[in-house]
């Protein structure tokens, strides 16, 4: 689907994906926007399970393969 990091893929950036979206991983740990950010619906529990064990957490953090 066009999530976040398809998009990057489809467009040459170089952002991990090792469990391909399924969210058993945080290597599609991306940072949005602020004004971007809020108009993203919340993230849900899983995501934020997967979050909290990212490196360099910030208040703006999501999961690129959780964004549509
Ligand atoms: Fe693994 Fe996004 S690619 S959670």
């Amino acid at each position: 689907g066009d999530n976040v990091l398809y998009l990057a893929h489809k467009h040459g950036i170089d952002l991990e994906g090792a469990c391909e979206a399924s969210l058993a991983c945080s290597t599609c740990h991306v940072y949005v926007n602020a004004e971007y950010y809020d108009k993203l619906p919340q993230p849900e529990e899983r995501e934020d399970d997967m979050l909290d064990m990212a490196p360099m957490l910030q208040e703006n953090s999501r999961l690129g393969c959780q964004i549509i």
